[in-house]
């Protein structure tokens, strides 16, 4: 992905129409790619996104030994020779020190290609401590030695062996880092509390399509039963749910109607009926879902949760939504501590938009006792102003856009590499449907 400038320039356009594709979630194709370390042969991922991501991923993966090619939207990921030791370098370069997520998934992989690991301290966006406790219990538990250091994880195991895992909160990289470390260990597996993100069943698909004994029960458990060996396939990706929530409420919050193809209706249940009962009017159809709000919006509580309910990702663009909806609106973010960073960045563009470390609008969280600011109280209809403002992270970058789409003047939004980390050609996108941008 070639970047022509960080900042845009982004003017109020009136109403955003028109039609738009989702391709696959960037949580979806960077952990596809890490299981394709997996197989004996080469995989492909397609429908991939072009993605700042995706790009981080693939340099590592070709830093420790993996052919990583791009054609169109397809990926394909193949071991460098034949699958030994000998062709798998087990360290990830410190070079990519904090740039992602990835590299603590890279583990598993790593110690079954080489029977040692290191990998650098995971980035990503700044919403929360984000500790890797979880990944570093569960390697311990298939009987790697794990040792921690503030450069990194370095872990070592000749075999990895099936084990009884429970995790303390259902986190998606921790399963995932169980997914991608069980299914070549030896024996079973059984893991409790998972996540069931769909990006997660994703992952999980992949890998019985690259030969992996899964099993997925109904009450958050896993059950992997290792094999010796798996193989190289291939996987299609449906479209990512953050996008088409993005997208949709770009309409919404513009007074236009945006018509989103690629994201299967049964990814956006819960994002669906949030707007609907916001006052939003959806036409769904089995290629397209569409969003308009014609007699304006009302406003609502919500609480983010684990999958199904309201995704922690969706809550940024909801958040500029409420501005724009007549009346109070109450926020609370239970996945994530820290993820109102980004407010601040909206104030300043006048947002009225006030936070608490209280758990307002719903069941107290596990941050309850904290000082973390991890609800809001949003004033609608907040008159929007044009700022100057640096994005912090990829979700609240594309707020800052939907801010800056209603805004009364012209706004310089400063990071655009945060939102290009994560989103599809998100110049294009919006451009598509009518906004003014000017890169520079
Ligand atoms: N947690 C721990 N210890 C761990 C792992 C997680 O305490 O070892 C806690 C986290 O601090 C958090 C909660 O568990 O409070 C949930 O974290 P989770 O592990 O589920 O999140 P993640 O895997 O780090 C992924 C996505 C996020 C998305 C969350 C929740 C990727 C690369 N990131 O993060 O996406 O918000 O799941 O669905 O897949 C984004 O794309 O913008 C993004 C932040």
């Amino acid at each position: 992905m070639v970047r022509v400038t960080d900042t845009w320039q982004v003017e109020p356009s009136g109403p955003l129409r028109g039609d738009i594709s989702v391709r696959g979630s960037k949580n979806a194709v960077t952990k596809h790619m890490v299981a394709a370390m997996l197989g004996d042969g080469p995989s492909t991922i397609r429908n991939a996104p072009e993605v700042g991501d995706v790009d981080i991923t693939a340099a590592m993966l070709e830093a420790v030994g993996y052919q990583v090619a791009r054609s169109g939207d397809e990926i394909t990921v193949a071991p460098n020779g034949p699958v030994s030791a000998s062709t798998v370098q087990p360290r990830v370069p410190e070079a990519f020190t904090g740039l992602n997520r990835i590299p603590i998934l890279m583990l598993g992989p790593l110690l079954h290609r080489a029977g040692e690991a290191f990998v650098p301290l995971v980035g990503g966006d700044p919403i929360g401590r984000r500790p890797v406790d979880f990944h570093v219990n569960a390697l311990r538990a298939l009987g790697a030695e794990v040792d921690a250091s503030p450069a990194g994880i370095a872990a070592k195991a000749s075999r990895l062996h099936g084990a009884r895992i429970e995790l303390p909160y259902p986190s998606v990289g921790a399963t995932e880092t169980v997914l991608l470390s069980a299914v070549l260990a030896e024996g079973k597996t059984v893991l409790r509390n998972a996540a069931t993100e769909p990006e997660v069943v994703e992952l999980a698909l992949f890998l019985q399509r690259m030969g992996a004994h899964i099993e997925l029960s109904p009450d958050r458990r896993i059950v992997i039963e290792g094999v010796p060996r798996l193989r190289g396939a291939t996987r299609w990706l449906a479209g990512d749910r953050l996008e088409a929530f993005s997208y949709l409420v770009a309409g919404l919050i513009t007074r236009g109607e945006v018509r989103v193809h690629g994201c299967p209706q049964d990814r956006l249940v819960t994002a669906i009926t949030t707007l609907a009962t916001m006052g939003a009017q959806f036409d769904i159809t089995d290629d397209a879902i569409t969003a308009s709000a014609p007699a304006g919006l009302r406003p609502a509580a919500v609480h983010t949760d684990t999958h199904p309910g309201f995704m922690t990702d969706w809550q940024q663009p909801l958040m500029v939504l409420f501005t724009q909806a007549e009346g109070m609106s109450v926020l609370h973010e239970t996945v994530f501590e820290n993820r109102l960073v980004y407010v601040p960045a909206l104030q300043k563009m006048g947002c009225e938009i006030e936070t608490f470390a209280a758990c307002l609008g719903g069941p107290a969280c596990r941050f309850h006792d904290t000082n973390s600011a991890h609800s809001a109280v949003i004033r609608g209809v907040s008159k929007l102003r044009g700022a100057d403002v640096t994005l912090p992270d990829v979700r609240a970058g594309f707020s800052a856009v939907l801010a800056a789409a209603v805004a009364d003047r012209p706004s310089v939004l400063r990071g655009i590499h945060h939102i290009e980390r994560g989103y599809h050609r998100p110049f294009q996108q919006f451009a598509a449907l009518g906004l003014t941008i000017r890169r520079g």
